[in-house]
């Protein structure tokens, strides 16, 4: 049997050093640690093949180290261990995604059998190397296992080996592109091309010499001969992208452009056969639009043929911690920076959020994250577009900060934000008295010239103020 590495994770020395005598009488190598901040060191330095964690520790307890290594090693199996007393708690870690629970006082026998239920379970389950992007859904790229995006994979599998036309809607950033693109690589097309047209790019006479091309001089401008996307993508993908911004009039040609399979491209009189696959995409509700009549209807039931839905991100939160942790590690990896992951009170945080921007927000503001980050710890305030939501909830008091460093963290915003105002007086009051000579005023209050003026800066101070504000 080869030998598996295991976590354990316990605030009492007692335990985990029967933990680690009982797993390696077993042949298993065991690493200890004593706090939920270690394992997730520990995780981020090595892959294991199962975490046996104690469920209450003083710092981040079981249930917040089960969550954060989710993130980080999303295929590791995780035992959590409890008291005699909190069943339930044991029956809500199952819940969160731990494969069992161990009950304390365990025997040795209770720990090797449970342990090796868990790592065989493992093994069938999924291969025992680190998870790598994608690979969990099938499709490159995707993230996502909620049923709502499950859908979304199968209807992906099912048209992709066709030729049949694809409308592709949801909000902004929900990854319509993207299913445009999967469609098209998995498809007997893979190897010819994918041309995306971003309908709204392009002015409206623009839009139609860019699809169907031009003939040289058969307008003022048309210098030469312009080959068509349609005659670009032949054979191929063409990806007609937020197609509801094109004008009645482009919809009328392009309309006899999918009924014939055949373009004439301006100005020409010979129509050339094409032979595409065609996949439209729109964030907004097309059907909306044809009752409204800025759609033709004739058109929507062309393109309309196989329809897939985009779920919006906040109706897909259980899909939150996947995309974090993949996000994370893309952006970690790229500008190599070592990460352990995210805290609980910033992960409650996103998990508050409504994500207008879906996907595409939350992959920016964690790539800013990533970059601005001082510590190993994605805090809350390091989620910018957010900041407003966590100041009111540090106010509300509705936070318990749960480790040490949020604490800091949070203590260190209170304190900012609370001598904001006597900063400002200071600064004011000081530039009052000086007839708002900064020189003069910085030199009163007993400040360099350049530390007074940044924290005029910082307060949105400026010396023209005094005309609006005295
Ligand atoms: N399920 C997902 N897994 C991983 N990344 C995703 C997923 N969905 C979207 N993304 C990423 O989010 C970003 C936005 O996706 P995409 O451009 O496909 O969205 P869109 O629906 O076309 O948005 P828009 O309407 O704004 O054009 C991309 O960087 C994409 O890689
Ligand atoms: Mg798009």
């Amino acid at each position: 049997m080869p030998q598996s590495r295991i976590l354990v994770v316990d605030d009492e020395a007692v335990i985990r050093e029967a933990l680690r005598r009982i797993l390696e009488s077993d042949g298993h190598e065991a690493i200890c640690v004593n706090s939920g901040h270690a394992a997730l060191e520990k995780v981020q330095e090595q892959t294991f093949n199962l975490v046996i964690t104690d469920l209450k520790m003083p710092g981040m307890n079981g249930i917040e180290v089960l969550k954060a290594i989710k993130i980080l090693q999303p295929k590791v199996p995780i035992i959590i261990i409890t008291g005699y007393a909190t069943v339930e708690t044991a029956v809500d870690a199952i819940k969160q995604g731990a494969f069992d629970y161990l009950s304390k006082p365990f025997t040795p026998k209770q720990v090797k059998e449970l342990a090796q239920r868990a790592l065989d379970h493992s093994k069938i389950s999924e291969p025992a190397e680190e998870a790598e992007e994608g690979k969990l859904t099938g499709f490159e790229r995707f993230i996502g296992n909620s049923v709502a995006m499950q859908r979304v994979y199968n209807r992906i599998s099912q048209v992709a080996p066709t030729d049949s036309t694809v409308m592709i809607s949801g909000e902004s950033g929900t990854g319509k592109e993207l299913v445009a693109r999967a469609i098209h690589e998995h498809s007997p097309r893979r190897d010819k091309p994918f041309v995306a047209v971003d309908c709204t790019a392009l002015a409206e006479s623009l839009l139609e010499s860019e699809l169907f091309g031009h003939e040289k001089g058969s307008f003022t401008g048309a210098m030469r001969t312009k080959v068509g996307l349609f005659k670009i993508a032949d054979a191929g993908t063409l990806f007609l992208d937020e197609i509801s911004n094109i004008s009645l009039t482009t919809q009328a040609k392009l309309l006899r452009v999918i009924q014939e399979r055949e373009v004439t491209p301006i100005g020409g009189t010979k129509p050339v056969p094409i032979d595409i696959r065609l996949i439209s995409a729109s964030n907004k509700n097309l059907r909306e639009l044809v009752d409204k009549g800025e759609f033709r209807e004739d058109l929507y039931f062309r393109l309309n043929i196989i329809p897939i839905d985009l779920p919006p991100l906040r109706e897909r939160k259980g899909d939150l911690p996947l995309l974090v942790g993949y996000f994370l590690r893309k952006f970690a990896r790229e500008i190599g920076k070592e990460l352990i992951g995210v805290s609980p009170a910033a992960m409650a945080l996103l998990e508050q959020h409504d994500f207008p921007g879906n996907v595409r927000e939350l992959e920016h503001m964690l790539e800013r994250a990533v970059v601005l980050s001082d510590t190993d710890m994605i805090m809350p305030a390091d989620l910018g577009v957010v900041d407003d939501e966590l100041s009111e909830n540090i106010k509300l008091g509705q936070y318990a900060p749960q480790t040490a460093e949020e604490l800091k963290e949070i203590k260190r915003r209170l304190r900012e934000e609370a001598v904001l105002p006597a900063e400002r007086i200071f600064i004011l009051e000081a530039l009052k008295r000086n007839d708002w000579n900064i020189t003069r005023s910085a030199e009163e209050v007993g400040m360099q010239r350049p530390n007074f003026q940044a924290m005029m800066k910082k307060l949105g101070i400026s010396a023209r103020d005094n005309k609006i504000n005295t």
